[in-house]
């Protein structure tokens, strides 16, 4: 049993029924009208009926500045969606539901964007009062708590930034300077809201950028934010404009330079590229005398990986974006310890670049057509190979080619595992037909292939028959 991992845990009142948090992630599932609509609610119910901890809503404006499809709160006619998802959410189970508020300033298509240094002060004190009016509205529509989105290339973030330009109040040339704006929003919030409703924050640990910010500057902010009076900090890195990949005619976009690969770490990262930071920003928090929740994310999957994080008091929840994207239903698997049945997220980031072109985000690894995950069904019966012998694979120039025969039963797709040099097995992809061809092997090595087939609910195959290649190592 993964005792750490399914502790309850409470925050500031809030009663989260287990460590597993889902991290906001935008579904474009709006439309840019911004209301909640049915396939809103079904992707947050799917995660609670899965017994998700903690689940946050995606990044919702405050304001009513022109966007892609993107949930709102900025006025109270979105009032009568948000009440229904939070108690959509709470029929289905325990789990608790926080929506991610965000500001974002403007871009345009010609590759202009707004930043924080030409906010007049009436501007800002606009924001500010946008934020407490829409923290009034998620305690009003029956949400459990609030998150203030101060990460990434958005406006609160922008002004923690060391890319701060400005020069007042909100002076970009000193840590207090960058840190102001947030103890502004974070006062207006409290008087909105009161001192007995959750407000956590998701800032970053590092900006990833050059002359950006790094873990010196988060201890700190981290610190100033529990001394405000955060009851959680949830980090995340990267996802700024300043490293943007520009493209002709389309407004700049965060998530497409490195820091946006950070952010969202993709399949050529280790896993778990991100716990140092969490564990050092704990370590500062809790030494100050604060023991609010801090929350890691960033390439966390393995059930056994999350339990020896809290463990090890790395962290204090777990939070898993991808992954309870393709497996809303990780948290039960784990308490009925089927963890077997578990479909792994494999970091391809067809989520990141659906995102990025506002479609819909879906995950690849579900069925086809498949708007959500598919419900977990314990009693449905694995896939079984035909063949004793399905998989085969030949070396050459450089390429392992993978192929193997279809299992049959209900089949979604198929799982690769890889040992390099007798080390540690792990899935380095998932497909959907018969064949891959593995191009990130180094001659000289040992390794050995496996697959299983999974089918919709998660329910895996026994592992193929294993195919081991000793390359040939050569330097022409
Ligand atoms: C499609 C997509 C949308 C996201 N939208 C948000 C968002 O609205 N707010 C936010 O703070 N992070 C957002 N993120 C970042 C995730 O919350 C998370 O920090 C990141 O994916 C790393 O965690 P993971 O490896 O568990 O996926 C998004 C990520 C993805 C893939």
């Amino acid at each position: 049993m993964r005792s750490h991992i399914l502790d309850p845990i409470t925050i500031n009142g809030m009663q989260v029924p287990n460590r597993t948090v889902v991290p906001a992630m935008v579904t474009r599932l709006s439309g840019e009208d911004g209301f909640v609509n049915q396939a809103i609610i079904d992707r947050y119910v799917s995660y609670a009926k899965g017994n998700v901890g903690l689940i946050i809503v995606e990044a919702m404006a405050i304001h009513n500045s022109k966007s892609g499809p993107l949930l709102r709160i900025s006025d109270d006619s979105f009032m009568e969606g948000h009440r229904k998802l939070a108690r959509a959410v709470h029929a289905a189970s325990d789990s608790k539901v926080v929506p991610q508020i965000i500001h974002f300033m403007k871009v345009a298509r010609s590759g202009w964007r707004q930043t924080i240094d030409m906010l007049s002060e009436d501007d800002i004190k606009g924001i500010i009062r946008d934020f407490g009016a829409a923290a009034k509205r998620a305690k009003d529509a029956g949400y459990d708590g609030v998150e203030l989105h101060s990460a990434h290339a958005y406006t609160l973030s922008s002004f923690l930034s060391r890319h701060n330009k400005r020069r007042d109040r909100y002076d970009g040339r000193s840590l207090e300077g960058r840190l102001r704006m947030f103890g502004d929003v974070m006062a207006e919030v409290r008087a909105n809201v009161g001192d007995d409703f959750p407000v956590g924050v998701r800032f970053l640990a590092d900006e990833m950028i050059k002359d950006g910010y790094t873990l010196e500057d988060s201890r700190l902010i981290a610190l100033r934010m529990a001394q405000l009076g955060v009851d959680y900090i949830s980090l995340s890195v990267g996802g700024k404009f300043e490293d943007a990949i520009l493209q002709e005619g389309l407004p700049p976009y965060p998530y497409t330079g490195y820091s946006g690969e950070r952010c969202m770490p993709g399949a050529s990262f280790p896993k778990m590229p991100h716990v140092h930071y969490a564990a050092a920003i704990k370590e500062m928090i809790n030494r100050k005398g604060y023991d609010i929740p801090v929350i890691s994310a960033g390439k966390i999957n393995a059930p056994a990986d999350a339990e020896q994080l809290l463990k090890e008091g790395k962290a204090d929840m777990i939070g898993m974006a991808r992954q309870l994207l393709v497996d809303p239903n990780w948290p039960k698997k784990v308490m009925a310890e089927r963890e077997d049945d578990i479909v792994p997220c494999v970091y391809c980031n067809v989520c990141k670049q659906l995102d990025e072109n506002f479609k819909e985000v879906t995950c690849f690894l579900w069925p086809k057509g498949y708007k959500q995950a598919p419900a977990y069904d314990p009693a449905l019966t694995p896939p079984t190979w035909d063949s004793e012998i399905p998989l085969q694979a030949e070396y050459a120039d450089g390429i392992v080619k993978l192929k193997w025969q279809r299992a049959t039963g209900d089949v979604s797709g198929y799982d690769l595992y890889r040992a390099e040099d007798n080390g540690d097995v792990k899935i380095i992809q998932a497909k959907k037909g018969g064949k891959f061809d593995d191009k990130s092997v180094l001659g000289g090595l040992k390794y050995s292939y496996y697959i299983r087939a999974y089918g919709k609910s998660g329910q895996s195959s026994a592992p193929s028959n294993m195919v081991e290649l000793d390359l040939p190592f050569s330097v022409s």
